[in-house]
Protein backbone atom coordinates (compact mmCIF):
# COMPACT_ATOMS: atom_id res chain seq x y z
CA UNK A 1 0.00 0.00 0.00
CA UNK A 2 1.01 3.28 -0.93
CA UNK A 3 2.38 5.54 1.78
CA UNK A 4 0.56 8.67 1.42
CA UNK A 5 1.21 12.32 2.38
CA UNK A 6 -2.05 14.38 3.34
CA UNK A 7 -2.79 17.91 3.99
CA UNK A 8 -5.27 19.10 6.42
CA UNK A 9 -5.81 22.91 6.58
CA UNK A 10 -8.50 24.76 8.18
CA UNK A 11 -9.45 27.85 10.31
CA UNK A 12 -8.21 27.74 14.20
CA UNK A 13 -10.32 25.29 16.34
CA UNK A 14 -11.88 23.83 13.55
CA UNK A 15 -11.09 19.88 14.87
CA UNK A 16 -7.74 19.49 12.35
CA UNK A 17 -5.76 18.11 15.00
CA UNK A 18 -8.12 15.62 16.36
CA UNK A 19 -9.10 14.17 12.98
CA UNK A 20 -5.23 13.99 12.00
CA UNK A 21 -3.81 12.12 15.35
CA UNK A 22 -6.96 9.89 14.60
CA UNK A 23 -6.11 9.21 11.03
CA UNK A 24 -1.99 8.73 11.79
CA UNK A 25 -2.98 6.45 14.61
CA UNK A 26 -5.35 4.47 12.14
CA UNK A 27 -2.69 4.45 9.59
CA UNK A 28 0.45 3.87 11.11
CA UNK A 29 1.36 7.16 9.93
CA UNK A 30 3.33 10.12 11.32
CA UNK A 31 1.06 13.04 13.13
CA UNK A 32 2.82 16.43 12.36
CA UNK A 33 0.98 19.60 14.26
CA UNK A 34 2.91 22.31 12.29
CA UNK A 35 0.83 25.11 14.08
CA UNK A 36 3.09 23.79 17.65
CA UNK A 37 6.15 25.16 15.71
CA UNK A 38 4.73 28.70 15.57
CA UNK A 39 3.28 28.48 18.83
CA UNK A 40 7.05 27.46 20.11
CA UNK A 41 8.48 30.36 18.19
CA UNK A 42 6.46 32.14 19.45
CA UNK A 43 6.65 30.91 23.26
CA UNK A 44 10.49 31.32 22.98
CA UNK A 45 10.33 35.27 21.34
CA UNK A 46 7.84 35.96 24.22
CA UNK A 47 10.37 34.26 26.85
CA UNK A 48 12.83 36.46 25.76
CA UNK A 49 11.59 39.04 26.58
CA UNK A 50 11.17 40.29 23.06
CA UNK A 51 7.58 40.67 22.35
CA UNK A 52 6.90 42.75 25.25
CA UNK A 53 5.50 45.16 23.10
CA UNK A 54 2.76 45.54 20.75
CA UNK A 55 5.59 46.66 17.84
CA UNK A 56 8.30 44.23 18.63
CA UNK A 57 12.31 44.80 16.71
CA UNK A 58 12.16 42.69 14.23
CA UNK A 59 16.01 42.27 14.48
CA UNK A 60 15.65 41.00 17.34
CA UNK A 61 13.12 38.05 16.14
CA UNK A 62 15.31 37.56 13.28
CA UNK A 63 18.67 37.84 15.61
CA UNK A 64 16.71 34.62 17.60
CA UNK A 65 15.87 32.04 15.28
CA UNK A 66 18.58 30.61 14.81
CA UNK A 67 18.57 29.34 18.80
CA UNK A 68 15.63 27.83 18.66
CA UNK A 69 15.38 23.99 18.15
CA UNK A 70 12.16 22.54 18.09
CA UNK A 71 11.58 18.70 18.43
CA UNK A 72 8.65 16.15 18.61
CA UNK A 73 9.20 13.28 21.25
CA UNK A 74 6.42 11.06 21.51
CA UNK A 75 5.32 10.03 24.44
CA UNK A 76 3.82 6.20 24.50
CA UNK A 77 1.35 6.28 27.06
CA UNK A 78 -0.42 9.42 26.21
CA UNK A 79 0.20 7.86 22.46
CA UNK A 80 0.89 11.84 21.32
CA UNK A 81 3.85 13.69 20.52
CA UNK A 82 4.85 16.64 22.47
CA UNK A 83 6.13 19.68 21.41
CA UNK A 84 9.86 20.14 22.71
CA UNK A 85 11.81 23.77 22.20
CA UNK A 86 15.43 23.73 22.94
CA UNK A 87 14.82 20.41 24.96
CA UNK A 88 12.32 21.25 27.11
CA UNK A 89 8.46 20.00 27.19
CA UNK A 90 6.15 22.87 26.18
CA UNK A 91 3.29 21.12 25.10
CA UNK A 92 1.22 22.74 27.44
CA UNK A 93 2.42 25.85 27.92
CA UNK A 94 2.04 26.76 23.74
CA UNK A 95 -1.60 26.03 24.08
CA UNK A 96 -2.29 29.39 26.45
CA UNK A 97 -4.42 32.23 25.58
CA UNK A 98 -1.24 34.65 25.91
CA UNK A 99 0.73 32.31 23.24
CA UNK A 100 -2.46 31.86 21.24
CA UNK A 101 -2.98 35.98 20.91
CA UNK A 102 0.74 36.72 19.67
CA UNK A 103 1.32 33.96 17.38
CA UNK A 104 -0.41 34.81 14.51
CA UNK A 105 1.72 38.02 14.10
CA UNK A 106 4.86 36.21 14.54
CA UNK A 107 3.63 33.52 12.35
CA UNK A 108 3.52 36.62 9.12
CA UNK A 109 7.40 36.92 9.22
CA UNK A 110 9.08 35.38 6.12
CA UNK A 111 12.13 34.04 8.15
CA UNK A 112 9.55 31.98 10.48
CA UNK A 113 8.19 30.73 7.62
CA UNK A 114 11.34 29.68 5.89
CA UNK A 115 12.73 27.68 9.33
CA UNK A 116 9.74 25.79 9.69
CA UNK A 117 8.73 24.89 6.36
CA UNK A 118 12.20 23.43 5.93
CA UNK A 119 11.56 21.18 9.38
CA UNK A 120 7.94 20.22 8.01
CA UNK A 121 8.94 19.36 4.71
CA UNK A 122 12.44 17.16 6.40
CA UNK A 123 8.85 15.13 8.43
CA UNK A 124 7.08 14.71 5.49
CA UNK A 125 9.81 13.48 3.24
CA UNK A 126 9.50 9.49 3.49
CA UNK A 127 5.43 9.76 3.13
CA UNK A 128 3.38 8.28 5.63
CA UNK A 129 2.47 11.21 7.43
CA UNK A 130 -1.33 13.66 8.23
CA UNK A 131 0.11 17.11 8.41
CA UNK A 132 -2.21 19.91 9.84
CA UNK A 133 -2.07 23.77 9.62
CA UNK A 134 -2.96 26.73 7.74
CA UNK A 135 -0.80 26.20 4.16
CA UNK A 136 0.31 22.32 4.05
CA UNK A 137 -1.49 21.83 0.88
CA UNK A 138 -1.04 25.30 -0.69
CA UNK A 139 3.10 25.81 0.32
CA UNK A 140 4.47 23.08 2.41
CA UNK A 141 3.36 20.00 0.43
CA UNK A 142 1.53 21.40 -2.88
CA UNK A 143 1.66 17.47 -4.18
CA UNK A 144 -0.15 15.76 -1.12
CA UNK A 145 -1.63 12.62 -1.72
CA UNK A 146 -4.50 14.11 0.04
CA UNK A 147 -5.78 17.89 0.81
CA UNK A 148 -8.47 18.07 2.77
CA UNK A 149 -9.43 22.26 4.12
CA UNK A 150 -11.45 21.83 7.40
CA UNK A 151 -14.39 24.39 8.68
CA UNK A 152 -17.15 24.64 11.13
CA UNK A 153 -19.49 27.47 12.16
CA UNK A 154 -17.62 29.98 14.74
CA UNK A 155 -19.92 29.97 17.94
CA UNK A 156 -19.10 25.70 17.45
CA UNK A 157 -15.17 26.12 17.17
CA UNK A 158 -15.41 28.35 20.04
CA UNK A 159 -17.44 26.04 22.73
CA UNK A 160 -15.19 23.14 21.78
CA UNK A 161 -12.08 24.90 22.32
CA UNK A 162 -13.41 26.60 25.38
CA UNK A 163 -14.01 22.65 26.48
CA UNK A 164 -10.23 22.02 26.30
CA UNK A 165 -9.43 25.02 27.90
CA UNK A 166 -11.64 24.29 30.78
CA UNK A 167 -10.23 21.30 30.93
CA UNK A 168 -7.19 22.08 31.41
CA UNK A 169 -8.51 24.56 34.49
CA UNK A 170 -8.01 27.95 32.39
CA UNK A 171 -10.15 30.43 33.68
CA UNK A 172 -11.48 31.65 30.23
CA UNK A 173 -14.40 32.87 29.35
CA UNK A 174 -16.95 32.63 25.96
CA UNK A 175 -15.77 35.85 24.52
CA UNK A 176 -12.38 36.04 24.78
CA UNK A 177 -11.89 32.43 22.93
CA UNK A 178 -14.31 33.43 20.11
CA UNK A 179 -12.49 37.08 19.93
CA UNK A 180 -9.46 35.05 19.79
CA UNK A 181 -10.33 32.72 16.70
CA UNK A 182 -11.80 35.82 15.05
CA UNK A 183 -8.56 37.48 14.99
CA UNK A 184 -6.53 34.94 14.04
CA UNK A 185 -8.23 33.50 11.14
CA UNK A 186 -8.83 37.35 10.17
CA UNK A 187 -4.62 38.02 10.32
CA UNK A 188 -3.49 34.38 9.02
CA UNK A 189 -6.08 34.88 5.71
CA UNK A 190 -4.57 38.28 4.88
CA UNK A 191 -1.18 37.58 5.30
CA UNK A 192 1.05 38.36 2.52
CA UNK A 193 3.23 35.10 2.66
CA UNK A 194 1.72 31.65 2.22
CA UNK A 195 -1.68 33.04 3.56
CA UNK A 196 -5.09 30.40 4.81
CA UNK A 197 -6.20 29.73 1.52
CA UNK A 198 -8.69 26.40 0.07
CA UNK A 199 -5.80 24.55 -2.40
CA UNK A 200 -7.85 24.39 -5.37
CA UNK A 201 -7.73 20.41 -5.14
CA UNK A 202 -9.01 20.30 -1.38
CA UNK A 203 -11.36 18.82 -0.14
CA UNK A 204 -14.17 20.57 1.72
CA UNK A 205 -15.31 19.75 5.65
CA UNK A 206 -17.58 21.91 7.19
CA UNK A 207 -17.84 19.53 10.36
CA UNK A 208 -20.31 21.96 12.23
CA UNK A 209 -22.28 19.14 12.56
CA UNK A 210 -20.69 16.01 11.82
CA UNK A 211 -19.31 13.59 15.00
CA UNK A 212 -16.02 12.85 15.10
CA UNK A 213 -16.77 9.06 14.05
CA UNK A 214 -19.22 10.64 10.89
CA UNK A 215 -16.11 12.86 9.92
CA UNK A 216 -13.53 9.95 10.62
CA UNK A 217 -14.83 7.87 8.28
CA UNK A 218 -15.81 9.84 5.97
CA UNK A 219 -11.90 10.91 5.70
CA UNK A 220 -11.24 7.24 5.83
CA UNK A 221 -13.64 6.95 2.78
CA UNK A 222 -11.22 9.73 1.08
CA UNK A 223 -8.17 7.79 1.95
CA UNK A 224 -8.99 4.48 0.39
CA UNK A 225 -9.89 6.21 -2.97
CA UNK A 226 -6.34 7.19 -3.33
CA UNK A 227 -4.28 4.33 -1.97
O1 LIG B 1 -2.99 25.19 14.40
P1 LIG B 1 -2.85 26.22 15.48
O2 LIG B 1 -4.16 26.89 15.80
O3 LIG B 1 -2.18 25.70 16.69
O4 LIG B 1 -1.90 27.33 14.85
C1 LIG B 1 -1.56 28.50 15.57
C2 LIG B 1 -1.21 29.62 14.60
O5 LIG B 1 -0.02 29.29 13.91
C3 LIG B 1 -2.24 29.93 13.52
O6 LIG B 1 -3.25 30.79 13.96
C4 LIG B 1 -1.36 30.56 12.45
O7 LIG B 1 -1.12 31.93 12.72
C5 LIG B 1 -0.05 29.81 12.59
N1 LIG B 1 0.12 28.74 11.62
C6 LIG B 1 0.56 29.07 10.35
N2 LIG B 1 0.81 28.09 9.44
C7 LIG B 1 0.63 26.80 9.75
C8 LIG B 1 0.17 26.44 11.03
C9 LIG B 1 -0.10 27.44 11.94
O8 LIG B 1 0.72 30.24 10.04
N3 LIG B 1 0.91 25.86 8.83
Amino acid sequence: QKKLTIAIDGYSSCGKSTIAKAIAKKLGYVYVDSGAMYRAVTLYLMNQGILKDKNFLMKQVLAALPNIQIDFVFDPQKEVAETMLNGQNVETEIRSLAVSQRVSQISTIKEVREKLVELQQQLGEAGGVVMDGRDIGTVVFPNADLKLFITAEVDIRTERRLLEMKQKNSAINFEDVKQNLVERDRVDMSRAISPLIQAKDAVVIDNSNLSETAQFELVLGLIKEKE
